[in-house]
């Protein structure tokens, strides 16, 4: 239904207008009563044999919602009805913004994948906040942070730090972004220097508190192998607690059937083998002590599976789930019930 009707009617306006409408949908449609209840019970799976914890956190199940979809925390609790384990809210900055001129989101069809060049428009750490305040979702919730656009990368932590402190008591898990290819400047901060004084300050105020919360850090997917030894060994001096790999991509080699002459990063299943192996090389040269939350290109049972197998220990999706419906979250759950029932 979703594949043969609804997608192809959805495809014939621009993305981030569907995305908002979307939005507006779900949440009028669940202030009908009821209308929640029949989504879980259509969308949602629960099952003890797909409970995982992971940095002290019970996750429902291994598959969770991407950070850049539900950016502004608006929709955490309806979206939660889909059956994600976790969702992860962001990239949040200090001050709100309205990231790059639109359009800044394409499809590339032929390839199921996407190209955006958002550039972390949002609604403020502040806003944000308050609505975290007074939501209830039923899973684990996540923040992704990052930088204001006119923040220099010297004074870029400060920007992390302020979004950490304000969103402390009102999330389960950090996410420090330094990977999104649409901020100019950012991935510099996953150089060496830059980024342990980021980590480090972080972790200062972590350990105020006498529960942490855990931090991982999102990378990204054009990173040398050089880069990535770096990375893992500021990661593991920092003792944050993991890393979500991968981002975007900016590599247009990686699509098989579509040209773009768009900037910004491409999702999807572009992407897929190349942030697999990322993961892949990070599981094996941290003797697979780190946890990896697997993410890009995930679209169905079978790229999920390459994820755990190449170490990730959770996945998340976004571009899957925009090509595949709602009802991915739900299928792949199911499978992975059977499967281990088999063991
Ligand atoms: C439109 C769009 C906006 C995104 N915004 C963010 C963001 O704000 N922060 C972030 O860390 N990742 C962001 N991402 C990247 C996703 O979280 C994810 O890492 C990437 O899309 C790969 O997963 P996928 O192939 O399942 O989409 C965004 C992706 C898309 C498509």
């Amino acid at each position: 239904m979703y594949k043969l009707v609804i997608r192809p009617l959805l495809f014939l306006f621009p993305p981030e207008f569907i995305h908002n409408l979307s939005f507006y949908i779900i949440k009028i449609i669940c202030k009908i009563p009821f209308v929640t209840f029949i989504l879980k019970n259509k969308f949602s799976l629960n099952n003890k044999s797909l409970n995982k914890k992971i940095f002290n956190l019970n996750f429902k199940n291994s598959i969770g919602l991407a950070a850049g979809f539900d950016k502004n925390a608006l929709l955490i609790k309806e979206l939660s009805l889909f059956g994600f384990g976790h969702i992860e809210i962001g990239t949040v900055t200090p001050k709100p913004q309205n990231g790059n001129k639109k359009p800044r989101l394409f499809r590339l069809k032929s390839d199921k994948s996407l190209i955006n060049r958002m550039g972390f428009n949002n609604d403020g750490v502040e806003l944000i906040a308050k609505r975290l305040e007074n939501s209830n979702a039923d899973c684990i919730i996540g923040a992704n942070i990052g930088k204001n656009k006119d923040t220099l990368n010297q004074d870029a932590w400060k920007d992390y730090l302020f979004c950490f402190k304000k969103l402390f008591h009102l999330v389960d898990y950090f996410v420090v972004n330094v990977s999104s290819p649409n901020t100019p400047g950012l991935r510099k901060l996953q150089n060496k220097n830059l980024l342990s004084d980021l980590l480090n300050n972080l972790q200062k105020e972590n350990k105020k508190h006498k529960f942490k919360k855990p931090i991982l850090l999102k990378i990204s997917p054009d990173s040398s192998l050089n880069e990535i030894d770096d990375i893992i060994t500021v990661v593991e001096k920092s003792k944050i607690n993991g890393i979500v790999a991968t981002n975007t991509s900016i590599d247009k080699s990686i699509l098989s059937n579509s040209k773009t002459f768009e900037e910004g990063g491409i999702s999807g299943k572009g992407i897929h083998k190349k942030s697999t192996e990322i993961i892949k090389y990070i599981s094996k040269k941290t003797n697979h002590r780190l946890p990896i939350i697997g993410v890009g290109g995930i679209s169905d049972h079978k790229t999920m599976i390459e994820k755990f197998n190449a170490g990730a220990s959770l996945v998340q999706i976004y571009t899957g789930w925009i090509y595949e419906g709602p009802s991915l979250v739900k299928r792949m759950n199911k499978i992975m019930v059977n499967e281990l029932s088999k063991n």
